[in-house]
C-alpha cells in the first residue's frame, strides 16, 4: 500500500536560503566577515586526494573537541549542524503526541521537528517587555510534557537564564521527569553556560555548532553534549559518516589556533558596540543584549524595510509583534565595517 507520512506532508518549510551570494547576510546569524583568509588558505593545504576520498574519522576531533571543553568524548555526539542534534533528541527523547515546551519566538526548528514527529509544541509567550520569568516557564511544565527546550541566549529575543532561575526550571523538570535541552548556539557571544549540568546529571543535553562564532556555517558542524548512556542514544541515530572531513579539520585548527577565538570575539564585540552607540544617536530603540543579533524598532514599516533592504543587497529579517517593540528587524551583528555598511543603509532608507 502506497503512504506518506501526513505529518511531512502537511509540514510547512520556508527553504528561503538561496540565491544570497551578492547580499550582505544578516538575516541568518552568520558571521559576514568570516575567517581570516590567510588561516583558510593555510588549512586547505591540508586537503590530499585521500582526505577526500575516505570517509571521516570522528575519534581523533572528538578527543581534541572533549579536551578542549575539559569534559571527556564519550560526553560528545558530533553532529551536521546542531540543527540535526536538536531533531534527534526530539526523536529520541520524545514520543508522538509528548509535549515540547519552548519559549517563542524562537529558532523556527523546534516547532518545525515537533510537528515533523507528530509532538505537540507548547510555546511559553515573553511579557511585553520582553522578560522571560522562570515561572512562566515552569507554569507550563506538567505530567504530559516529556521535553523542555531553553536556549541560552535565545535567538532572536537574546534573554538568558541566572543560575537561580535556571535551577528553579530544573528542578520543576526533575520532578515531572522532563529532559531537558539547552540550545548554546550562541555560545562565546554570551560566555555563561549550563554545560556542566548536561555531563554531571542525566536528562540534560546541550547542543553547540561551530557555524556562530566559529564562521563554519558553510561546513555543517555542530556537537552534542550528555551523559554516556544519552549521547549513545543520540549517536545511534546518525546517519553514517554524518560529519564532514573538511568540518572536522577546520574545527581542529580553530581550537587549536592561538588567540583565534579571542580575535573573532573581539572584531564581533567592537562592530556591535558600534552599531548600539550608532543606532541611540540616531534615536532607535533596540533589545537583546547577547548573541550575535539585535532587535531594532524601525521608523517605518519592518516589512517594507526588509524588502527596501534587500533591493539595497542587505537581507535582514523581520518578525511580528515582539512585545512593546511591536513589528521589528532582527539585525544579525558583526565585524564594524558590516554594521556601518548596514546602519548607512538604515538611515538612508527608513523613512
Ligand atoms: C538557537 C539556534 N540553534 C541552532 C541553530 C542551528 O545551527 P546549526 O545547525 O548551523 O548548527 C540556530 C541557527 O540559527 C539557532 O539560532
Amino acid at each position: 500500500m502506497y503512504y506518506i507520512n501526513q505529518n511531512v506532508k502537511n509540514l510547512k518549510r520556508i527553504f528561503d536560503q538561496n540565491s544570497r551570494k551578492e547580499y550582505l547576510r544578516l538575516d541568518l546569524n552568520e558571521n559576514p566577515g568570516g575567517l581570516p583568509q590567510s588561516f583558510i588558505k593555510q588549512t586547505l593545504t591540508e586537503i590530499t586526494p585521500r582526505f577526500l576520498s575516505e570517509y571521516p574519522e570522528t575519534l581523533e576531533f572528538s578527543e581534541s573537541l572533549a579536551k578542549f571543553l575539559g569534559i571527556n568524548k564519550e560526553n560528545i555526539c558530533l553532529v551536521n549542524g546542531s540543527a540535526e542534534g536538536i531533531r534527534y533528541i526530539i526523536e529520541a527523547f520524545t514520543e508522538p503526541g509528548g509535549g515540547i515546551v519552548g519559549v517563542t519566538p524562537t529558532y523556527a526548528m523546534f516547532e518545525v521537528y515537533s510537528e515533523m514527529y507528530g509532538r505537540k509544541f507548547i510555546p511559553v509567550t515573553y511579557t511585553d517587555d520582553l522578560k522571560m520569568p522562570a515561572e512562566r516557564i515552569i507554569d507550563k511544565l506538567d505530567t504530559d510534557i516529556q521535553l523542555l527546550i531553553l536556549v541560552n541566549p535565545n535567538n532572536p529575543v537574546g534573554n538568558t537564564y541566572t543560575d537561580e532561575e535556571f535551577e528553579m526550571i530544573l528542578s520543576k523538570a526533575n520532578e515531572l521527569e522532563i529532559t531537558v535541552l539547552i540550545d548554546e548556539a550562541y555560545h562565546y557571544f554570551y560566555p555563561k553556560t549550563f554545560m556542566k549540568y548536561a555531563f554531571n546529571n542525566r536528562h540534560i543535553l546541550v547542543t553547540r555548532t561551530f557555524s556562530k562564532l566559529f564562521s563554519l556555517a558553510g561546513a555543517r558542524l555542530g556537537y552534542v553534549v550528555g551523559c554516556p548512556e544519552e549521547i549513545e542514544v543520540v549517536q545511534k541515530l546518525c546517519t553514517p559518516h554524518n560529519v564532514n572531513a573538511f568540518a572536522e579539520l577546520f574545527a581542529q585548527r580553530i581550537i587549536e589556533t592561538p588567540g583565534m577565538i579571542d580575535d573573532l570575539i573581539s572584531k564581533h564585540n567592537e562592530g556591535r558596540r558600534y552599531l548600539k552607540k550608532k543606532l541611540s544617536e540616531h534615536g532607535y530603540d533596540y533589545e537583546g543584549d547577547y548573541g550575535n543579533f539585535i532587535f531594532i524598532k524601525p521608523n517605518t514599516d519592518a516589512k517594507d524595510l526588509v524588502e527596501k533592504m534587500k533591493n539595497a543587497h542587505i537581507l535582514i529579517k523581520e518578525y511580528d509583534g515582539v512585545g512593546n517593540l511591536g513589528k521589528c528587524i532582527r539585525v544579525t551583528t558583526g565585524e564594524k565595517k558590516y554594521m556601518k555598511q548596514f546602519l548607512d543603509a538604515l538611515i538612508k532608507l527608513d523613512k
